[in-house]
């Protein structure tokens, strides 16, 4: 529809049918099937009657229905405006791929995308139009059970997984009319949800204003910049008032800096929250703030339905608000083409072929080796050889619950186990599997039988984790350790004195200090989905190497956090070379460094680098030129990410010790060495200074090489 036929029909709108367009509801309300529900329940205020006006659905999907439930809408909307169909889709649909946090550790944008368009094909021949994904809330506190859907501590990591999901989903030029396998991506949580205090969910966020666009507001500008069609308002307040009723952020900074023109979709319940938070009296307050701060839909409560007509009629809110929310939501839907075909490609025949497909699966496989992080492996114990005896044993030898949370249409039941995958893809591997049944508890039959297996074997792996409902949202924790039955497990298997290798499956950094010292090999398989039994067994039997680097620090324990690689240097910094000196910024029980720290990761290589050389050509645009010699210093072939690291030793503000400004990936076979070179301007090295603005600085600067944020080579430029 051109877009002054969508004025016109906005024309012929009552006011009823305008405020029902900003109105979304689970698609219970409109089949008897139940339908996926991620948050709290209000009590419905929609008649039969206000249902025939809303405008937008969430958490139905199946052609079938989408299909009924569209067309029994059209037949009763007297516009005939169709309806929107929204889901989380947030790493994958039915093929599920590693969760976010995992999956960031392919430092992999294309492959990334990659999975996003296999998400997209699944969900648009499904009958959904938007997902509520990418997530690029910037986290750095594992305590927070969302961290599992986040790409991590790192800014510039972050902005470019935003840009790679949002280009998978929407596909070429944005163009969703003629790429209808395609869907609408709405980034989330506008902002900065991922910085509760305490790791706790739902807690207040409190940071400057200066920080927030330094740090946490780059990644969902990079979604936007990549033409995300949505953004999802966050629960949190940000500097004291509620991030859905906060004009400041929703108008100045994502209308008029960001240029956002799409739709702002409140989260679940967030506008009526505004109660709760204490800055709204009631819902006709709500719905009069809302309005004001540019929220197009409510999501799940009924505000704007009571109230909006009322605060027109008493000029409390112009018709004009309301009037912007209803076109944009119906541009969205114009983008889609759905005046056009309202069921784009929903189709049930396409459904069963295109959904959970071979190839579909074959990308999760790939998504999940690249995603699985190697964190010791002493005296080579991996990989393992077929010829050698070796005990699986843990709860999670034979769990399928490996897709995470998030994975609303993912089949546990189909998922295979690691136990499974041993029996289909290594039927000559010598293995013996002593499983336990319970996450939380280890009964004594179990231990003897594991011990057992493991007094016979020649290596051990132990398979640990959290339950999938151990991370995710309202999952957050103040302990971060294993199961302390799996410690005890662990400690008890380690106690035959065989080799061990343990694997843990979970959705955040956790406290692997109890297992890093004493076991032999440690990998973090994250829920690595569909295939990722597949994808373990894989490279701990070498038929892949792990390439993996992880992109959020493990702290040493809980008390550490936050911990990560890009913080400040404080007026009294550690001296190494002074290490008596009692007054610098430490602890009496632990080093300051993580566990594991941002960009580590092992492979079955090893890798020198030497030859580091920085140029820089002067003039109004500086150019630094940096290269570096890679050497495959190992046996075998290996991919090495070659990380770029800058410091600005000083600045307006202060200026974090390193910041990760580019990487490269190299795969060099045994002893081949390549020249690695990387070019960076001088915008690249901006801040937002007072003025909250970003530009850079002429003056001196640390650039840094290497293969994690604590193992690089250092230069001094001046520019
Ligand atoms: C939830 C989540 C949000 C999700 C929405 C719809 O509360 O906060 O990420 O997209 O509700 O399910």
């Amino acid at each position: 529809m051109k877009q002054n036929d969508l004025q016109a029909l906005l024309g012929e709108m009552t006011l009823a049918e305008k405020i029902g367009q900003l109105q979304q509801v689970t698609g219970d309300f409109y089949t008897n099937d139940s339908a996926e529900i991620t948050g709290p329940l209000s009590n419905n205020l929609l008649s039969e009657d206000d249902l025939k006006n809303s405008g937008s659905v969430l958490g139905l999907s199946g052609a079938t229905d989408t299909n009924a439930v569209q067309k029994k809408y059209l037949e009763n909307n007297r516009l005939h405006i169709p309806l929107l169909f929204m889901a989380d889709i947030v790493h994958g649909y039915r093929t599920i791929f590693p969760i976010p946090l995992g999956l960031a550790t392919s430092w992999n944008p294309e492959l990334v995308k990659e999975t996003a368009a296999v998400a997209a094909k699944e969900s648009a021949v499904s009958g959904l139009h938007v997902t509520f994904s990418p997530m690029v809330d910037l986290v750095r506190d594992p305590r927070w059970g969302r961290v599992m859907e986040s790409t991590g501590e790192d800014p510039l990591l972050n902005c470019l997984y935003a840009e790679s999901v949002v280009q998978g989903y929407q596909g070429p030029a944005n163009d969703l009319i003629n790429n209808a396998d395609h869907i609408a991506a709405c980034v989330k949580h506008f902002a900065a949800y991922g910085a509760p205090e305490g790791g706790r969910e739902y807690n207040t966020v409190n940071m400057s204003d200066r920080e927030l666009r330094e740090n946490y507001l780059p990644s969902y500008q990079a979604a936007i910049n990549a033409g995300s069609k949505l953004v999802m308002t966050s629960f949190n307040t940000i500097d004291g008032v509620p991030a859905t009723v906060n004009t400041y952020l929703n108008r100045q900074i994502l209308r008029d800096e960001f240029k956002f023109e799409g739709v702002l979709i409140s989260d679940w319940a967030a506008m009526m929250e505004a109660i709760n938070h204490g800055v709204a009296e009631d819902h006709r307050d709500v719905a009069k703030q809302s309005l004001k701060a540019g929220v197009d839909i409510e999501m799940m409560t009924f505000c704007y339905h009571q109230f909006v007509e009322e605060l027109i009629s008493a000029k409390e809110v112009d018709e004009g608000l309301l009037d912007e929310a209803v076109l944009r939501i119906l541009e969205l839907k114009n983008d889609l083409g759905l005046f056009e075909n309202p069921y784009r490609s929903a189709d049930a025949v396409k459904e069963a072929a295109v959904v959970y497909s071979a190839e579909h699966q074959q990308v999760a496989l790939k998504a999940a080796e690249e995603s699985i992080v190697l964190l010791e492996n002493k005296n080579n114990v991996l990989p393992l050889a077929t010829s050698e005896k070796v005990a699986f044993v843990g709860p999670f030898a034979t769990s399928s619950d490996i897709l995470g949370t998030w994975s609303w249409k993912g089949e546990i039941s189909e998922t295979a186990s690691v136990a499974d995958v041993l029996g289909t893809d290594y039927p000559t591997a010598k293995v013996t599997i002593s499983p336990v049944a319970d996450v939380f508890s280890v009964t004594a039959e179990e231990l003897a039988a594991a011990k057992a297996v493991a007094k016979n074997a020649d290596k051990v792996v132990v398979l640990l984790g959290e339950t999938s409902q151990m991370s995710g949202e309202a999952s957050s924790r103040t302990s971060i350790q294993l199961p302390e039955a799996q410690l005890a497990f662990w400690d008890e298997i380690l106690s035959v004195g065989k080799p061990v290798i343990v694997v843990s499956f979970n959705g955040r950094p956790l406290d692997l200090s109890a297992v890093s010292e004493k076991v032999t090999g440690l990998v973090e398989a994250w829920f690595p989905g569909t295939k990722g039994a597949t994808a373990l067994l894989n490279i701990l039997y070498g038929k892949v190497a792990p390439k993996a680097r992880l992109t959020m620090s493990f702290p040493r324990n809980v008390g550490q956090i936050p911990v990560y690689y890009n913080h400040f240097n404080t007026g009294r910094p550690i001296n190494f070379d002074d290490l008596g000196n009692k007054y610098v910024s430490k602890y009496l029980d632990v080093p300051n460094t993580p566990l594991y720290p941002f960009g580590y990761g092992l492979t079955y290589t090893t890798f020198g680098y030497d030859h580091f050389k920085v140029a820089v050509e002067a003039g109004a645009e500086p150019v630094i030129t940096c290269q570096v010699r890679v050497k495959n210093t190992g046996q075998t072939a290996g991919t090495e990410i070659v990380q770029w690291y800058l410091r600005d030793i000083v600045g307006q503000v202060v200026r974090p010790m390193k910041e990760l400004k580019g990487f490269d990936t190299v795969e060099l076979q045994a002893g081949e060495e390549r020249v690695v070179t990387h070019s960076f301007t001088f915008a690249e090295l901006g801040y937002v200074h007072h003025d909250k603005k970003r530009y850079p600085d002429h003056g001196e600067f640390e650039v840094m090489v290497g293969s994690h944020s604590e193992s690089v080579l250092t230069t001094r430029i001046t520019l």
